[in-house]
């Protein structure tokens, strides 16, 4: 999958060896042959799934510098929305600092790899589960949504449509990468701030 539009080769180059290396010194399996047959149970949800990739993780720093310093982040929990194999959320572990931790995908063979990876990495309190966000319904406090482009439009709009007044009553937050949608986002009353080079939002609800 390409990570954005960016051509230049070196900058592709050097975000891929920092993954590269991150992902080697914290013992982190990554099987990318694992193949996902979306087709098989024609689950409308899976139609919609992007495939399986890691973020660069050096774009999680750069989402990270757009917040605003007003937001503490030690108020939110933090959920990796398609967390796949669970590197990028053992990321933000690592780096960042939030009240929990958890990641959800609906791929039980990648939550599977992300508690081989919790353990590998000696990384814990990460709850992963398997779920189908299309059905994820947050409860009433602030949450820091991590999303690396994983589905469509169809299932953003069923996310945000289910969780919309939660999101606001908390000033939750999406850091969305590679932000093939973003321009949906301006049908609501939410605070955008854009790295245009990178794709990377950060959305203040
Ligand atoms: C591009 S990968 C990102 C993985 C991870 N965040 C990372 O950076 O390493 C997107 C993930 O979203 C998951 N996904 C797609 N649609 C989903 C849904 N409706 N519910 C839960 N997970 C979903 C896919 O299975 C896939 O693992």
């Amino acid at each position: 999958m390409n990570h954005n539009n960016i051509t230049n080769s070196n900058i592709r180059q050097k975000n891929e060896l920092f993954n590269k290396s991150w992902i080697k010194k914290n013992n982190l399996l990554y099987d990318e042959s694992v193949e996902i047959d979306k087709f098989k149970n024609k689950c409308i949800s899976k139609i919609d799934s992007s495939p399986m990739c890691v973020v660069w993780l050096k774009n999680i720093d750069r989402l990270l510098n757009l917040i605003p310093k007003y937001y503490d982040l030690k108020n939110y929990h933090f959920i990796d929305v398609g967390c796949g194999s669970g590197i990028s959320t053992i990321y933000f572990k690592k780096n960042y600092k939030f009240k929990t931790y958890s990641g959800v995908d609906f791929e039980k063979i990648f939550i599977e790899y992300g508690e081989i990876n919790k353990k590998n990495s000696s990384t814990d309190d990460i709850r992963f589960s398997i779920e189908d966000v299309t059905y994820l319904r947050l409860q009433d406090q602030p949450y820091f949504l991590f999303l690396f482009n994983p589905f469509g439009l169809k299932t953003i709009k069923s996310l945000i449509k289910n969780n919309l007044q939660n999101l606001k009553n908390s000033n939750s937050i999406i850091g969305y990468v590679n932000d093939l949608h973003i321009n949906h986002f301006t049908d609501y009353d939410v605070q955008i701030i854009r790295d245009d080079f990178y794709n990377i939002s950060f959305i203040g609800f």
